[in-house]
């Protein structure tokens, strides 16, 4: 399958008030041509930096990005012809209505004018925004201008999106017509590059995941590959039967309300459900959430941080 994005060994250094920081250390991330790929990590992850170097914005201080194999350093304008962005905390221009943004930047983009407003009448439907389509954007909600702007970047023929958080501070619903934008986008073949805090959002959309770290990948593959790789699968919600004391050789255990919870492998998890049945004991068992397997990944990360930071010091 052709690439949509191949990075090697990618940095980048921020230097500031006389320091530096790295906000991404030798990245080696490859997302193929179609498939949604959900970059997750917690702030200052280094995702904005990725994204921003992914899209053109900004230079990487070491390692190279191709993006539909071209390179974004030397060959930078040929990619911006062929990708949209949605930066993060980006805002439409406040004295143009949706439909004259989408469509202008249709027309920016090369489209015939007629083409361009029936495209973005589209889009505006899509994202169920239709109703505000004449309606200026400083009059608009947060929730309604973000989504114009998810409106303009689908709209486009780009062939990769990249997407920063779009759906931070959308209503429930709102959201949904957002992943509806995403999944549609995905079945046209595009390339989804998201980036997202809703872990619930990344687990339902995405083909890919890459979980970022203090600007170091940590794990990328599809969901399924991820989950194999924690040490933790399965997730146990104890109600009635055992003590802590009598969980805690199965793995690590945490109280949520007047429930246990356990993350455990699968031996224990069946010896755990035998016993369960064996007593009548009430149990809830199934695989780990995506939060979970974030949680499981970067708290190792984080702990063995510590523990070298300790052993240093
Ligand atoms: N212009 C800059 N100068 C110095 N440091 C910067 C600059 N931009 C970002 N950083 C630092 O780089 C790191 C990565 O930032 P980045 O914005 O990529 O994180 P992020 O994963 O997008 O976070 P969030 O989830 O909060 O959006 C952070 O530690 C940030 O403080
Ligand atoms: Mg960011």
């Amino acid at each position: 399958m052709a690439e949509a994005l191949h990075a090697r060994g990618l940095g980048r250094r921020y230097h500031w008030r006389g320091g530096f920081h790295d906000a991404l250390v030798g990245v080696d991330l490859t997302v193929p041509s179609g498939c949604v790929l959900g970059l997750i990590g917690r702030n200052g992850a280094g995702k904005t930096t990725f994204v921003r170097i992914s899209s053109t914005s900004l230079l990487p201080t070491s390692g190279s990005l191709e993006v539909l194999g071209l390179d974004v350093v030397t060959q930078a304008d040929e990619v911006r012809e062929r990708i949209a962005v949605i930066p993060q905390e980006s805002r439409p221009l406040y004295w143009m209505t949706p439909l004259e943004l989408v469509s202008y930047y249709l027309r920016l983009r090369g489209a015939p004018v007629r083409e361009a407003r029936a495209r973005a009448k589209d889009a505006l439907a899509q994202l169920e925004i239709s109703k505000w389509g004449d309606t200026q954007v400083n009059r608009l909600s947060g929730g309604l201008r973000r989504r114009s702007m998810v409106a303009m970047v689908m709209a486009s023929d780009a062939e990769v999106l990249f997407l920063d958080e779009p759906t931070t501070g959308l209503d429930p619903l709102a959201r949904r017509s957002v992943w509806e934008a995403i999944r549609k986008a995905s079945r046209e073949r595009r390339t989804v590059f998201l980036t997202t805090h809703y872990l619930e959002e990344a687990e339902n959309l995405s083909d890919r995941l890459a979980v970022l770290e203090g600007g170091h990948l940590l794990a990328q593959g599809t969901p399924a590959e991820i989950a194999s790789r924690v040490q933790y699968p399965y997730r146990v919600t104890v109600e009635s039967g055992f003590r802590r004391e009598d969980l805690a050789p199965y793995g690590p255990v945490s109280q949520i309300g007047s429930r246990w919870l356990l993350f455990t492998s699968e031996a224990p998890a069946r010896e755990l459900s035998r016993k369960a049945l064996e007593k009548g004991a009430r149990i809830s068992l199934g695989p780990v959430s995506l939060e979970d397997i974030f949680v499981q990944i970067v708290g190792k990360e984080i702990e063995a941080e510590e523990v070298g930071e300790d052993a240093a010091t």
